[in-house]
């Protein structure tokens, strides 16, 4: 569902920036930073400590995790982990601040680490805050980059 409303806001500012007239050119450029994607991207490990081993090779990923992204205690969008461990969440810049994300949300795994390893515990949950790393270009989208720091245990 969001992801549909997400593909079809894509395809309006597609349009929308194809319909915009060259003399409305100027506006583009105010507009610009407005008119992209913000995306969380990152990969959780089957690890109550964030230790992932030498680049990540020595700890088995966790799959199958349903990561959510939560602002002031509130759920506002998740995403499960594939065979990979990999989770992607994207936003749309206008209701998601990057600044905001990053002071005020924060990645939260309620799938218990017992699930990917029977000798973890099967309570509590996995948490990280937020940084940008960059912003990359997606056809006429500017895409704000953003991973976990890192994901600790947390037993609460
Ligand atoms: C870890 O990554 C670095 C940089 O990519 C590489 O030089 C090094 O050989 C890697 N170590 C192992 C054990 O794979
Ligand atoms: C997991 O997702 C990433 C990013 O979309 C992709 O590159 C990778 O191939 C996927 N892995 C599997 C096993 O589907
Ligand atoms: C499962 O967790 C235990 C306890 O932390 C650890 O010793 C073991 O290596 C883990 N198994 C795998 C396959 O990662």
């Amino acid at each position: 569902m969001a992801l549909k409303s997400l593909v079809l806001l894509t395809l309006l500012v597609v349009a929308a920036a194809i319909a915009v007239p060259m003399a409305q050119a100027q506006l583009g450029g105010l507009l610009g930073p407005l008119l992209g994607l913000v995306r969380i991207q990152g990969v959780l490990y089957c690890t109550p400590n964030g230790d992932i081993g030498v680049n990540g090779t020595s700890t088995p990923v966790f799959s199958n995790a349903l990561v959510e992204l939560q602002c002031g205690g509130n759920v506002v969008s998740t995403a499960t982990t594939n065979l990979s461990g990999i989770f992607s969440i994207l936003l749309d810049p206008i209701s998601f601040v990057t600044s905001t994300l990053v002071s005020g949300c924060e990645l939260v795994v309620n799938t218990p680490l017992a699930t990917c390893n029977a000798s973890l515990p099967s309570i509590g949950s996995l948490e990280s805050t937020l940084q940008q790393v960059g912003i990359s270009v997606l056809g006429l989208l500017n895409v704000a980059n953003l991973i976990p720091t890192g994901f600790l245990y947390n037993a609460i």
